[in-house]
């Protein structure tokens, strides 16, 4: 199904998460001697994306997008929605791990493959089954106020990698 176009913005940021999810997955499968600084590289990388981009569209989900899906349904019901949203948190604590090991120099390529795994699954979750939902629900004139207040907020995030 085409994506509504309120929800590009949105879909824009999971595509350069993917991106990012590919890189580090690349260097996590470099041979031993050159790993460590590869995996450092990428991580470096994806905390750059993460301030730029990746917060800011966490703060377009919950502040824009699932507001809107829950004047038609109940979220507490929705076990995609609750996971969606301690997946949020889950990937907010792993960052947090990846860039205080990072400021102590090392990175645990356990940590990053985790952190890989779980952006993968949840920009799939949101894709496939949340968006959907939403776009099927939502009438049209209400998905173009709600793309107004994403590209608001968007604008400020950008996403550039
Ligand atoms: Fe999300
Ligand atoms: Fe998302």
């Amino acid at each position: 199904m085409k994506r509504h176009e309120s929800l590009h913005p949105l879909s824009q940021h999971h595509h350069f998460a993917l991106i990012q999810v590919w890189e580090m997955r690349r260097a996590l499968k470099q041979p031993a001697a050159k790993r460590a600084a590869a995996v450092r590289a990428v991580t470096r990388k994806f905390v750059r994306f993460w301030k730029k981009a990746g917060q800011v569209h966490f703060r377009e989900e919950e502040e824009v997008l699932l507001p809107a899906y829950a004047r038609y349904a109940r979220l507490d019901e929705d076990k995609d929605v609750m996971r969606m949203l301690a997946e949020h948190a889950m990937i907010r604590a792993l960052i947090g791990n990846v860039e205080a090991s990072l400021a102590s120099g090392g990175v645990d390529g356990n940590d990053v493959a985790t952190l890989a795994q779980t952006l993968h699954d949840h920009v799939r979750l949101e894709e496939n089954e949340i968006f959907p939902r939403i776009e099927k629900i939502l009438s049209e004139d209400e998905m173009r106020v709600m793309g107004k207040e994403l590209h608001r907020l968007h604008k400020k995030g950008e996403c550039a990698v």
